[in-house]
């Protein structure tokens, strides 16, 4: 069984899987990166990390438009009822639940969270998504944190992970977070977006081939890897 992960630009991803279409994040209107138009993507499933407006960016929209369901913490799952998405499904720090074809763990993320409106989005996650028969985690927005080293105990085959520093962890600090997490392959995310975030990839991927036993896959937006 594998996943086709699609970078969609900053922190936007699609993952295909036995039929199934999952967004993460999807930020695209106003995405200098952007890969996807919003009216061409058909999830069945949105997992929105936090409520920052790079990362909510056209989940209303495209949860309306196709009815998917929006995965997120319980203050979000409120706020998008209150926009007109119904088909929402609340969960908080720690917590488990199977979605059929995904099984979906909300992780600790060490950031903020309040909507392009001002209003509270609760506390920010991370994801451990289990998906044929992979187990996926994306930290979403996040610094270093040592407990890291706890979801790497539950064996990860790829880990999405910010590394444009300014407003999450930057190269170095991913590099820590590789090791302990210990994941098979690592994707970057959450950089070359804007000026603040711009990293060198190229140079990323050389140092966590040199300093961990991570694979890293670099992707261009729009391009895909598939986990095999
Ligand atoms: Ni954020
Ligand atoms: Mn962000």
């Amino acid at each position: 069984m594998s996943i086709k992960i699609t970078w969609l630009g900053h922190s936007a991803f699609k993952l295909e899987a036995e039929g199934h279409t999952i967004l993460l994040d999807p930020f695209l209107t106003g995405n200098p990166l952007a890969a996807a138009k919003p009216e061409d993507l058909n999830p069945e499933i949105i997992f929105l990390s936090h409520a920052h407006g790079d990362h909510l960016g056209d989940t209303v929209d495209i949860a309306k438009r196709t009815g998917a369901l929006v995965v997120s913490n319980a203050e979000i799952c409120g706020w998008l009822g209150t926009h007109g998405v119904e088909n929402t499904h609340g969960m908080n720090t720690g917590g488990g639940y199977d979605f059929g074809f995904v099984h979906c763990k909300l992780t600790v993320a060490h950031h903020s969270s309040s909507f392009p409106d001002g209003s509270y989005g609760g506390n920010p996650n991370g994801f451990i998504l289990t998906i044929a028969g992979k187990r996926l985690y994306y930290a979403g927005d996040t610094s270093l944190f040592s407990d890291m080293r706890l979801i790497g105990d539950q064996v990860i085959d790829l880990a999405f992970l910010p590394i444009g520093d300014n407003f999450t962890m930057g190269p170095e600090d991913s590099l820590r977070a590789i090791n302990y997490i210990r994941p098979r392959s690592v994707i970057p995310m959450h950089y070359k977006t804007w000026p603040p975030i711009d990293q060198d990839a190229s140079e990323w991927g050389n140092a966590v081939n040199n300093e961990t036993t991570a694979q890293p896959i670099v992707l261009d937006p729009g391009a895909s890897h598939v986990l095999i």
